[in-house]
C-alpha cells in the first residue's frame, strides 16, 4: 500500500498505469516499425443480446442488436491482442450464432488467440453450458445492486442467480473473480450494504484456499456531473450521475458510507475491505479525498496530446465495427473500421487518425472522458521521461 503516492509521475492513480504495459505496442506503431493494426487489448463485444435491462446502461441506445457471425471470428486474428476482454453490448453468455454458443465462441477465440489471455464480464443470469471456464483468466460478475427488489427494478433480474453464478465461478478455479458495482447517486448508498453482503454471501462460505482470488471492484457510472462528456447519449441521463466530490450530496452519502463501515468491528470485515476491495487499495478510507472510489469524480484537466488508447485498445462491436473507446463505441461514431471488411491496415491507419486527433476522428483533450483521459495523460508523461520504470504493481495483467 502507498507505493502510489511515493511515484512521483501519478500520485495516487493505480488502475489508469496498466495501459503501460502496452507501451511496445504503442511506441511501435509510433515508430512505424509496426505498419500493422496489433493491439495490446482487445474488448469484444459478441452480441447486443442482453437478457436484462439496466437502466444505466452505457449501450441501452443501441441501434441495432447484432451478433458477431461466429465464421468470422477468425478476422480477429489481426488484432494479436495479449488479452481479450469479452464484455458487450449485451451479455456474453448468450451468444448465439450459426447454431454455435458461448462455449463454442471461447474454445474458437483460444484457438485463434492462442497467446491471449481471456477475461469475461457477465451479469451472472445464466451459467453456459461446457468446459470454457477453463480458458478464462479473469472473471467478473456485474452485480452493482445488494437489494433483491431494487435489482430487479432498475437490471430487471433475480438478484441470487448473480450470487449463485459468483460462488459458482470463485469454486471453480477461475485465476481471478470479481464482483463489479459501478455506482451513482442512487446505489452509492448501498456500498456498505453490498460490501457486506459479498463478505457474508461470497468470501465468509468460499473455501479458504479460493478467498484471496476473489474482488469487489467499484467503478463510477457514465456520466460524472463535472465530466465534459461529449457522448449525445449521456445528455438525458443526467439523473443517473455521479455527483462531484465536492457536492453537500455527494459528501453526506459517503460520509454515510464511510461510518457504516467504520462500524462494522469485525476485523475480517475490515481485513476484506482491505485486501480484497478497492475502497481501501491506495490508502486509508478515512481520507476520502484521495480514495480511488472518489478519484474520477471532479473534473481535472487532461493535459494529453495524443490519444495513446486508441493505439493500444480496440473495441469491436457485434457488427464488426471498431472504436477506439466506449464514447465513440456507444454512440456509434464514423469513421470507423470494421474487423469483419477491412484490411490490417485500413484498421492501422485509421487507429493512427485517431491518435493524431485528425480532422473529423476525435478532437483529443476537448472530446475525451476523464476516465480515459487520465490514461492518455499518464502515457504521455512517461514517453517524456524516459528513465521512467513500470511499477512493478503495474504489470500484474494486461487488461485496462
Ligand atoms: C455493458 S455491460 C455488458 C456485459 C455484461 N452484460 C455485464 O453486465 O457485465 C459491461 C459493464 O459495463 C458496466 N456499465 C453499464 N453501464 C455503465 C455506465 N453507464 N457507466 C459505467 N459502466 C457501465 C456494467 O456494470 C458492466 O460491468
Amino acid at each position: 500500500m502507498g507505493k502510489t503516492n511515493s511515484n512521483p509521475l501519478f500520485g495516487e492513480i493505480k488502475y489508469d498505469t496498466k495501459i503501460l504495459n502496452h507501451l511496445d505496442t504503442i511506441k511501435g506503431k509510433i515508430n512505424g516499425k509496426n505498419h500493422d493494426c496489433r493491439v495490446g487489448v482487445l474488448e469484444f463485444h459478441p452480441t447486443d443480446d442482453c437478457n436484462l435491462e439496466c437502466n444505466y446502461c452505457t449501450f441501452k441506445n443501441r441501434d441495432q442488436k447484432n451478433t458477431f457471425p461466429f465464421s468470422g471470428l477468425n478476422m480477429l486474428e489481426k488484432l494479436q491482442p495479449k488479452a481479450v476482454f469479452i464484455a458487450g453490448g449485451g451479455e456474453p453468455t448468450t451468444y448465439m450464432s450459426e447454431g454455435k454458443g458461448f462455449n463454442d465462441l471461447t474454445h474458437r477465440l483460444k484457438e485463434i488467440l492462442p497467446q491471449a489471455k481471456l477475461a469475461l464480464t457477465t451479469n451472472g443470469q445464466e451459467i453456459p453450458k461446457g468446459d470454457w471456464l477453463q480458458y478464462i483468466d479473469r472473471l467478473r460478475v456485474s452485480i452493482d445492486n445488494s437489494n433483491a427488489e431494487i435489482f430487479n427494478k432498475i437490471k430487471g433480474g433475480d438478484l441470487q442467480k448473480s450470487i449463485s453464478s459468483l460462488v459458482h465461478y470463485l469454486n471453480a478455479g477461475v485465476p481471478n473473480v470479481g464482483a463489479g458495482f459501478v455506482f451513482n447517486k442512487y446505489n452509492i448508498g448501498e456500498i456498505y450494504s453490498f460490501t457486506n453482503l459479498m463478505f457474508e454471501e461470497v468470501f465468509n462460505k468460499a473455501g479458504q484456499s479460493v478467498r484471496d482470488k476473489f474482488n469487489l471492484q467499484f467503478r463510477p457510472t457514465c456520466r460524472i456531473e463535472s465530466c465534459k462528456c461529449p457522448s449525445p447519449i449521456y445528455k438525458d441521463d443526467s439523473t443517473i450521475m455521479v455527483y462531484d466530490k465536492t457536492s453537500t450530496e455527494w459528501g453526506d452519502t459517503v460520509k454515510k458510507m464511510i461510518d457504516e463501515i467504520g462500524a462494522n468491528s469485525n476485523k475480517g470485515f475490515q481485513k476484506f475491505i482491505k485486501n480484497n476491495t478497492n475502497l481501501n487499495q491506495d490508502t486509508s478510507i478515512k481520507h476520502n479525498n484521495s480514495n480511488p472510489l472518489f478519484h474520477y469524480n471532479n473534473h481535472q484537466p487532461l493535459k494529453f496530446d495524443k490519444c495513446y488508447i486508441s493505439l493500444a485498445r480496440t473495441i469491436v462491436r457485434a457488427n464488426g465495427d471498431m472504436y477506439p473507446c466506449v464514447i465513440k463505441a456507444s454512440n456509434e461514431i464514423n469513421p470507423k473500421s470494421n474487423i469483419l471488411k477491412d484490411s490490417a491496415k485500413k484498421i492501422y491507419k485509421d487507429q493512427m487518425n485517431y491518435f493524431n486527433s485528425k480532422e473529423g476522428y476525435c478532437k483529443g483533450t476537448v472530446e475525451c472522458c476523464i476516465i480515459n483521459g487520465r490514461k492518455n495523460d499518464i502515457v504521455m508523461k512517461v514517453l517524456n521521461a524516459p528513465s521512467f520504470e513500470i511499477p512493478e504493481y503495474s504489470k500484474v495483467d494486461y487488461f485496462f
